[in-house]
């Protein structure tokens, strides 16, 4: 049995998200989607949340979600992974992910394997999904339903300035 872990922060989980962890499906028997910390980020939903919005939004791909309670290569060696799979949209995405598959692979050995994502998807990230969802724009289509609920009460729709009702 071959397992992958598709780690990251989640906050929110989106579709691009989602076309990897599938793809991943495709080549390892059992895939793990692993919601770990990122020191540089500030999160909008918390890691309960977070995990929830995960499952919810992997129900029916055969796929586990879990917490990555500290270094994500530590992980990898409990749950016995032969590899981290990580999606590309980009060359930036090279220059962010390059340093911690080497240094993921220096603490455990783990290999990362890139997948380049659907490119109808290369916009998408959860930061963007997020600005837009607080801009009140619509966010139906790069996110799951249960995400885009999530968001809709994240940000509840203001009355625009000057409206008289
Ligand atoms: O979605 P993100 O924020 O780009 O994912 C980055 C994440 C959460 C996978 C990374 O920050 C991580 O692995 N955090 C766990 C702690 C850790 O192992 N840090 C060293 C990473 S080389």
């Amino acid at each position: 049995m071959t397992l992958a872990v598709c780690p990251g922060s989640f906050d929110p989980v989106t579709l691009g998200h989602l076309d990897i962890v599938a793809r991943a499906r495709t080549m390892f028997d059992e895939v793990v989607l692993a919601v770990a910390h990122n020191s540089a980020k500030t999160y909008l939903f918390d890691l309960e949340h977070r995990l929830a919005l995960a499952r919810d939004a992997v129900a029916g791909l055969d796929v586990r979600v879990e917490p990555v309670p500290g270094l994500l290569a530590a992980f990898c060696h409990d749950v016995g992974a032969n590899a981290i799979v990580k999606g590309l949209r980009g060359g930036a995405d090279v220059d962010a992910e390059l340093a911690m598959a080497l240094m993921n692979r220096h603490l455990s050995d783990v290999e990362t394997v890139f997948v380049p994502g659907d490119g109808a998807l290369a916009h998408v990230a959860s930061s963007l999904v997020k600005d837009v969802a607080r801009h009140g724009g619509d966010v139906a289509d790069l996110v799951p339903p249960g995400v885009a609920a999530a968001l809709a009460d994240a940000f509840p729709a203001r009355p625009t300035p000057g409206a008289t009702r």
